[in-house]
């Protein structure tokens, strides 16, 4: 009998263990002026294949605790105090440079707002999104054009072929966006966190674009954690929500 076809899969995980936990998280910045506390004890966490939507005012820390979970906080003037943040039961901020550097893109990856800043405006989307598979996976520069490709189209940006070489700025918002994610979905992470993604989009695009993300993660069965303005949204396609105020869940 082949006894390893019991074992969970890593992309299943322990059941009883949430996929990302944030325990207690305190985020400080220490500036000429003083310590600004931007997040003070935040407890939230998700499960793979699961959506967890984080609401609140401007200001309350959503971005803050997204960075923190992500490893791309400014460290200094940011500082983490206190808290835990349990990626599969393991404390990443316990973890070396190099293991939360693995992480990165592997195992969470994160979408903006912004599309046109977080793209490079100088180099084709196909070499950005290439550069994933060259980077992280030792592809050659043909095959990542190829994986390019593939992902251009499992994002359904039209006549993908033709597109790949074209630079950020050729396509429209909705176009960039899908990108974004294109680029978030390259390795098949376990976590998204997706920081407002929609929000500089025409209305009818953002229901496009969070239909796709919708349906990208169940495919992957990720866990999502969603910063939003959009109740619309929330009431789609979010399992549970946490909503945040002055750095707090409240
Ligand atoms: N690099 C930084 N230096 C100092 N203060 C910061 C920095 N980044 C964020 N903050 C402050 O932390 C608080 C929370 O910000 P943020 O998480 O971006 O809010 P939001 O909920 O709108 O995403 C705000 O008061 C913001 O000014
Ligand atoms: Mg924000």
């Amino acid at each position: 009998m082949d006894n390893t076809s019991s074992l969970p899969s890593p992309r299943d995980g322990d059941p009883q263990t949430p996929l990302l936990e944030v325990r207690d998280l305190h985020v400080e910045f220490h500036t000429r002026d003083g310590v600004a506390k931007a997040v003070n004890g935040v407890n939230y966490s998700v499960s793979a294949g699961e959506t967890l939507a984080v609401l609140g005012e401007s200001g309350s820390g959503k971005s803050v605790t997204a960075q923190a979970i992500m490893g791309i906080l400014d460290m200094p003037p940011g500082k983490i105090p206190q808290g835990e943040i349990l990626f599969r039961g393991q404390d990443m901020l316990k973890m070396s440079f190099e293991e939360r550097r693995k992480l990165r893109g592997r195992k969470i990856a994160m979408i903006f707002q912004d599309a046109l800043s977080s793209l490079n405006p100088v180099l084709t989307v196909g070499y950005q999104l290439g550069e994933m598979f060259r980077v992280h996976e030792g592809m050659s520069k043909k095959d990542a054009r190829l994986k390019a490709i593939e992902l251009m189209e499992k994002v359904k940006i039209p006549a993908a072929k033709e597109r790949v070489d074209d630079y950020p700025h050729h396509f429209s918002g909705g176009m960039r966006q899908r990108i974004m994610i294109a680029m978030a979905i390259a390795l098949e992470p376990d976590l998204i966190i997706a920081d407002e993604p929609t929000t500089a989009l025409d209305v009818t695009v953002q229901a496009q674009v969070m239909d796709l993300l919708a349906e990208l993660q169940r495919e992957l069965n990720m866990g999502l954690i969603l910063i939003t303005h959009d109740l619309g949204v929330v009431a789609d396609v979010a399992d549970k929500i946490a909503v945040m105020y002055a750095g707090r869940i409240v």
